[in-house]
């Protein structure tokens, strides 16, 4: 039988992307009309043309929205201002916000959008486990060096499935409007420790190279320009003073049960790619 959630229409802003991909497919599976917008979708979705923003959104129900390149960037609060009055005269009528953990520009995206008058929940996560195998950190697997400006901080990574599914849950069900929820996974590694892990299950040596901030900085101005160099250079400064190290429960609120570690997760999503 069908519920009353199942009749709605779901949109994902960044459908392609690590969370947005997973969600939507996990809506999809569970039988609801979904609607993935990103740049390359139809109707299109592109953050840097807001005059498409209208059709994107028309007839949407509920919407899941990751903003590109991250909340923390100037511009954000924004565009996040300007998508939240499209969205109210859409007549969407429930947005889970995906926040990262930590990053006070973050949360002035956040405010917009749990202020903004359509019931609202903020999902604020830590740093993907997935960043070593499908995001900006995967590169380390071929070149042996995890370079990034993090010292000896720990991060307790978070599987991005888990994110995923504590996304469709609060998009589903009833009773999440107004929350903020802090996701982590259940141990806060150092990244010579990831570096270890990812050392013993790939059998190639993986080395963790903690770089100053002007060094990274430097390293990612080469590889992806000015704008990039500065939010990435800016983000390690301010979420690696120890203020994300402590794991929260999460997770385990929304689902019942405790979040995957970063060693099985890992372990995965390498069998995953070799079997590719
Ligand atoms: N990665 C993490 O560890 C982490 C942790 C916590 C929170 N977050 C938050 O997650 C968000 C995205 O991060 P991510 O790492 O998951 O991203 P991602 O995997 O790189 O995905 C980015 C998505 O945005 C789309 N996109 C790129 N440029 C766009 C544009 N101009 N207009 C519209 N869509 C565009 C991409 O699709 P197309 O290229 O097909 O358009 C893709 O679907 C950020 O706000 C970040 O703060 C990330």
């Amino acid at each position: 039988m069908e519920t009353e959630a199942q009749t709605l229409t779901y949109a994902v802003i960044g459908a392609t992307g690590k969370s947005g991909r997973r969600v939507a497919d996990l809506l999809e599976t569970e039988g609801y009309d979904i609607r993935r917008l990103a740049r390359g979708t139809s109707p299109r979705f592109d953050w840097e043309e807001p005059e498409g923003w209208e059709r994107a959104l028309r007839g949407v129900d509920r919407l899941y929205v990751t903003y590109v390149p991250d909340l923390a960037a100037p511009g954000s609060d924004a565009a996040i201002t300007r998508l939240v009055e499209v969205a109210r005269e859409a007549e969407v009528g429930r947005v889970v916000l995906l926040s990262g953990r930590g990053e006070q520009g973050a949360r002035r995206c956040e405010e917009i959008v749990l202020g903004s008058g359509i019931p609202a929940t903020v999902v604020s996560a830590s740093w993907f486990t997935q960043n070593f195998t499908e995001g900006a950190l995967s590169g380390a697997l071929q070149s042996g060096f995890l370079a990034i400006a993090a010292g000896q901080m720990r991060e307790p990574f978070v599987d991005v499935d888990d994110v995923a599914a504590v996304v469709v849950t609060v998009l589903t069900r009833d009773g999440h409007e107004g929350h903020r929820y802090e996701l982590t996974g259940p141990e806060p590694l150092t990244f010579g420790e990831v570096a270890a892990l990812l050392t013993e299950l790939t059998g190639r040596d993986i080395r963790y190279v903690p770089m100053d901030f002007d060094e990274f900085h430097a390293a990612v101005l080469q590889e992806a320009g000015p704008e990039t160099a500065t939010l990435l250079t800016e983000l390690c400064r301010e979420v690696f003073d120890g203020r994300n190290e402590k794991p929260t429960d999460g997770v385990r609120e929304i689902l019942g049960r405790a979040p995957r570690g970063v060693r099985a997760v890992l372990a995965d999503a390498l069998t995953a790619a070799r079997r590719a």
